[in-house]
């Protein structure tokens, strides 16, 4: 179900939380509408969203799916320095991607969304990656809606933050972080699951 998979709302304090969680709940359900689904987006101004009442705090979980490997890589190397293959941490090489996204750790579960966009080898000293891509969500709630990345992203590190800059659609406006933790990464193929955690503060209309 669709609540499950990118899941719970909470809020700044109880009460707070509840009547937003109310607030929010109640306009989507009563305009489906106003998440672009699969409409055209409306080009005509729409009155601004900010105010008390329609503030929420969102919580995203999912697993992203960093396929290097062939026959079907979902990461691609496009461009790399000369200096990139003499450099023990891949400094210099750039990587286009078109990731999965699942619900569960198996590329086989259902898929949410795509994580589309460049990473970058931008370390000298251990793999720190420069993360910058778009989330495209293509199933439940947020089906349409995009969050904007931008973060470091140190990929032999425990526990990686990353922060979200912005968004689209259900969250226009957004602000929020990514927290990211290797599932499994395979030493042989290259390819590697991530888990995600990502909590993003937003709009809705009310
Ligand atoms: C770097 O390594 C790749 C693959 O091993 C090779 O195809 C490429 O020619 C090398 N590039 C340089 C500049 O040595
Ligand atoms: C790594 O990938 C190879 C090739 O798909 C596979 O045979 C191997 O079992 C994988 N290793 C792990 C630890 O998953």
């Amino acid at each position: 179900m669709a609540s499950s998979l990118l899941s719970k709302t909470s809020c700044l304090s109880p009460l707070t939380l509840l009547i937003l969680h109310f607030f929010c709940s109640s306009a989507l359900a009563q305009k489906p509408g106003h998440l672009p689904r699969n409409e055209p987006l409306k080009f005509d101004f729409e009155p601004p969203i900010i105010g008390f009442g329609n503030e929420k705090v969102t919580h995203l979980h999912f697993y992203f799916h960093d396929i290097v490997s062939c026959p079907k890589p979902t990461a691609i190397q496009v461009a790399r320095a000369d200096s990139t293959n003499k450099s023990a941490t891949g400094f210099g090489a750039i990587v286009m991607i078109d990731d999965p996204l699942t619900e569960g750790p198996e590329v086989s579960s259902k898929l949410i969304g795509r994580a589309q966009g460049i990473y970058a080898l931008a370390a000298q000293e251990e793999v720190g990656l420069l993360m910058t891509l778009n989330y495209v969500f293509v199933e439940g709630k947020y089906k349409g809606s995009t969050l904007s990345v931008l973060g470091r992203n140190a990929v032999f590190s425990g526990v990686r933050e990353m922060a979200i800059v912005g968004g689209g659609g259900a969250f226009r406006l957004a602000r929020g972080y990514a927290l990211a933790k290797t599932h499994t990464f395979n030493s042989s193929t290259g390819d590697a699951v991530v888990e995600y955690n990502v909590v993003v503060l937003h709009y809705c209309r009310t």
